[in-house]
This record gives structure tokens, sequence and C-alpha cells, in this order.
């Protein structure tokens, strides 16, 4: 039975505005708080490890939470309308469980599971990557228990993945060398950090409800047990490698340029990752996502126009990049997975 507003009772409001989110000063989380606290709609509410040292965005309220004692996640979310879930891929395992499940006991009705990747209808190739039945795990949770959820299919990050190094999009920029998949010309559909963080606050800006039967707005009930698809740039690695060109003045002659064949660098990859060894799980899930006729691309089913994003510069993305090398090159445990 469709909802409406006009039925809710006394106190609804008809939107999201207390929002609870995991990973508030990570690599997408930072942007997705912060989108949402540009909007003025929302007070946003970090659920943060009571030992995190990750810096929180300004205006973010902070709730210490230990994973090892149910309460104090269940405390931290009472009250909350949504939970975003930006959880790093090297937390435990049941770590997306025990949130989910005291989400539950918080009566916290929505709520945006690990993901961010590509198409949850794209079933081979989340087998394929390993990372699609665990995303369904994760939903499947969210609905036995209740709640409803709403996924962010936007593929890789493009700037994240420009600077990630060899293993992602190819490119080291300490040695101005690149691995270029098959001839590179294989396109993947790409999104920004920020066009991420700006979808989720979009969509969590529109009414929750339709006021009544005729009411044919956009809400957030729309997407509801939905992906949100959505793009910056459908692009190649030589199309990527045009714009590191002109965004860093370089010419081909400053690049060593190494051509790979993408299925025997799956190959390789899941090899390395069947015997524990992680840093073969980047190389695997993107020279999956390269695979000529087999690729990653999205771009048939996004909805940027339905959420009014806007279009975005692909030298401005690509700067974007260039600004994230040396930061993540920090984060050497986090990149290593
Ligand atoms: N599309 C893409 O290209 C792409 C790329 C990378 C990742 N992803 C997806 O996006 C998700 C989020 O990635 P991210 O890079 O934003 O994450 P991240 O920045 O590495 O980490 C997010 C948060 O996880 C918490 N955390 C870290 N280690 C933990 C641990 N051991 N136990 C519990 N919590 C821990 C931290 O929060 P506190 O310190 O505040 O507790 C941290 O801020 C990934 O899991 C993956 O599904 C997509």
């Amino acid at each position: 039975m469709p909802k409406y507003a006009k039925n809710q009772g006394a106190g609804f409001t008809n939107a999201i505005e207390r929002v609870a989110i995991v990973g508030a000063g990570g690599t997408v989380g930072s942007h997705i708080a912060k989108a949402l606290l540009e909007t003025g709609r929302h007070t946003v509410t970090a659920l943060s490890r009571k030992d995190s040292g990750n810096r929180l965005p300004e205006g973010v309220l902070v709730t210490s939470i230990d994973y090892n004692d149910e309460a104090t996640i269940v405390a931290a979310l009472k009250g909350q309308q949504f939970l975003i879930i930006t959880m790093a891929p090297t937390a435990p395992r049941d770590t997306h469980s025990k949130i989910v499940q005291a989400a539950a006991k918080a009566g916290i009705p929505y709520v945006m599971p690990n993901g961010y990747g590509g198409d949850i209808d794209n079933i081979k190739l989340g087998e394929d990557t390993m990372l699609g039945p665990i995303a369904k795990a994760n939903r499947d949770e969210i609905e036995s228990l209740g709640m409803q959820w709403i996924t962010m299919c936007c593929g890789f990050w493009y700037d994240y993945s420009l600077a990630g190094g060899d293993a992602r999009f190819g490119f080291d920029f300490d040695k101005r060398s690149l691995t270029i998949y098959d001839d590179g010309n294989t396109k993947n559909s790409t999104s920004t950090l920020s066009q991420v963080g700006r979808t989720v606050a979009k969509v969590l800006s529109l009414n929750e409800l339709p006021e009544n039967e005729n009411d044919e707005s956009l809400t957030l009930s729309t997407f509801l047990n939905k992906g949100v698809y959505i793009k910056s740039h459908v692009v190649s690695q030589n199309d990527m490698f045009e714009s590191v060109k002109r965004v860093t003045g370089t010419t081909n002659a400053a690049w060593t340029v190494t051509y790979i064949d993408s299925k025997k660098r799956y190959e390789d990859g899941l090899a390395q990752v069947k015997v524990g060894n992680m840093a073969g799980f980047g190389k695997m899930l993107y020279a999956r996502a390269f695979y000529p006729g087999d690729c990653y691309d999205h771009s048939a089913k996004v909805q940027n126009a339905l959420l009014e994003l806007p279009d975005e510069i692909l030298d401005e993305s690509t700067k974007a990049g260039l600004d994230l090398v040396k930061e993540l090159q920090l984060r050497v445990e986090r990149m290593a997975a």
C-alpha cells in the first residue's frame, strides 16, 4: 500500500531532518556529510569509534560508539530518521551487521548501506568482483529487520580511483607511469566524490512521502529498496590520460605506458586474493570492470537529470584527483585493500 503524508500522525514533517552517518570523516562520508550540512535542512550526527583519530567536517555532531557494546550504537541512533553507512573495507566483516541490527532496535526506518559501487542488477560483475553478494546480503539484512534501504550506484569514484595508484585506474603520479588495460578504449561509468555527496543530499532533501494520491513529485519514497544511479564521467583510460596530460602540462614523453591484458590482470589479482593477499583485490576489481565488451557502464540507467545534478568538467575532476594523491598515499592500510 502506498503511504501518503496526509495519512501520517501528528508531528510528521514529511522531511528527513535528522541523519546519522557512519564514516563522516572518511573518503566518501566526509563529502556526504558536508553536502547534507550545506542544504541547511539536516542535522548530521556522526557515529564514530571512541578511539577514532578521524577529523570530522565542521558542523557534524559526534557520538562515540563501541562496536562491542550494542547499547552505545542503539543510543546513538535513537531519534534519527536516516542512517548512512560508509564503512572502511578494512573494518571487520560483521561490523555492518552490528550497525544494522542496532538501527532496527533504535527504530530507524531507512538505511543507505555500504556499497557505493556498480549496478546492483549486474549480478555477474558483482559476483566476479566478489562485492555483489556482500552488498546484497547487507541489503537483505536491512529488509529482514523491517527497514528499507536506498543504495548508491555511482560506479568507481573518478578522483579517488585516478589518485589511488597503479592498481586502480593505472596511474602512478610519482613514477609518471600508467598501466593501460588492453587498448585503453574501454569506457567506465564513474562519479566524483562530490557528485556522490551532492546526490545523497538531494535525495534526502526530497519530501519523504507524496502528499496524497495526486502528488506525482519525486520523493524519497521513490527510491526505497532501489539503487540511485548517477555518473560524472563515462571515460576510458585513454580519455583520462589525455585529461591528465592537459592538467599536468605533460606530454607522452614524460610518461611510461605499459599495456596489459585486463583478463590476465584480473586472474592475477584474484589469485593473490585467494591466498589472502588483499593487494590483489584492487587489481582484480578494476581490471574486471575494464573488460572489453563486458565493462562497467551503467550510463543508460543514470538519474542525473531526474535529480538535476550538474554536468561536471573532466579536467576539473582530474584536478580533484591530483589533489588527493598525497592524502591517499598516507592511508597505507586502507589503500592496500
Ligand atoms: N566506488 C568506488 O570507487 C569506491 C572506492 C572505495 C570504496 N568504496 C566503497 O565505499 C565504502 C566506504 O569507503 P571509504 O573509503 O569512504 O571508507 P574509509 O574512509 O576508509 O572509512 C570510513 C570510516 O570507517 C570507519 N572505520 C575505519 N576502520 C574501521 C574499523 N576497523 N572498524 C570499524 N570502523 C572503521 C571510520 O570511521 P570512524 O573512525 O569515525 O569510526 C572511517 O571514517 C567502502 O567500504 C566501499 O564499499 C567505493
